[in-house]
């Protein structure tokens, strides 16, 4: 049988394919709870720094997958508790994770993307929500996540009239981080991650959690978290091994601690 997501480890980061070519990587449950393992499994692995989720070239996803779903009714989409029961590891975890996306990324695929913390795009790339044409709306996230990183006006008009947002669009509106040509995606993708995993985890993961506060407080308040967990930062041994290296010349070793 083949694996609907596929999982490689290259050295401190961990890869996560998505892998169902006949439907346009179109989310199930069986999809969505690999993927969640696969966090799992990375999470727990001392070793990993930084993940990374792809598609194929023609899709990252193309949303939630419509024949599963199409005969769900109300009761059951509220007591299995669809989307909120196993969609969201990718948001839950303390690793960065980078969303690699060439070709479409629509419905839920484009509020997977958008539950990374950062989205590269190939030139390929189309982003979109298109659900309204289904007779429905987004829900994972969409409405939510995209007036924050494009705002109002584009999100309205992409949850709205359904049309697809290209690559350079979506990079100018501050949905994606980078463009890079499609053949070399998954390469630069990879050495980003690389770049990040290198670097001291626990200072990772404060640097991460910190940004995420941005979202939910005040300035005020974000900068108090700030200041704290930058405080808290001189306890670390890689803090000092940084530093210290800085200042006699040579590279640094850190042991995450
Ligand atoms: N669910 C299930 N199957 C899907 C799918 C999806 N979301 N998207 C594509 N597929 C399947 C197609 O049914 C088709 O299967 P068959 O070959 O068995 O017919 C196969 O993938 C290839 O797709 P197309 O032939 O349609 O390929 P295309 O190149 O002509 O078009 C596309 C590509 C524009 C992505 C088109 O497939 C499309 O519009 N897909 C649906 C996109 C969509 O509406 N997504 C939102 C889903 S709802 C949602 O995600 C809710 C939420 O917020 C959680």
């Amino acid at each position: 049988m083949t694996q609907v997501v596929l999982t490689e480890i290259h050295g401190k980061v961990g890869l996560i394919r998505i892998n169902r070519p006949e439907a346009m990587n179109a989310l199930n449950n069986e999809v969505v709870d690999a993927i969640g393992a696969a966090v799992d499994a990375f999470e727990a692995d001392e070793n990993i720094g930084c993940m990374v989720i792809t598609g194929n070239e023609k899709a990252f996803a193309a949303g939630a997958d419509i024949g599963f779903m199409k005969d769900f009714d109300y009761m059951h989409a509220y007591k299995t508790d669809f989307i909120t029961r196993n969609w969201e590891r990718i948001k839950t975890t303390r690793k960065p994770v980078i969303a690699a996306v060439a070709g479409f990324a629509l419905g839920g695929g484009c509020e997977m993307a958008m539950m990374c913390d950062m989205i590269f795009a190939a030139d390929t790339a189309k982003f979109g929500q298109p659900e309204i044409r289904l007779g429905t709306m987004p829900g994972a996230g969409g409405t939510q996540r995209l007036p924050r990183a494009v705002g109002k006006a584009k999100a309205m008009d992409m949850c709205l009239t359904a049309r697809m947002m290209d690559a350079a669009e979506a990079e100018k509106a501050g949905l994606v981080a980078r463009i890079i040509p499609a053949d070399q995606l998954l390469e630069e993708t990879m050495k980003a991650a690389a770049t990040i995993a290198g670097y001291s985890l626990p200072v990772i993961m404060m640097i991460k959690e910190t940004v995420n506060r941005a979202y939910e407080s005040s300035l005020n308040e974000g900068l108090l978290f700030e200041r704290r967990v930058f405080h808290s930062a001189f306890a670390l041994e890689d803090q000092k091994e940084g530093m210290a290296a800085f200042v006699e010349k040579r590279k640094p070793v850190f042991k995450n601690r």
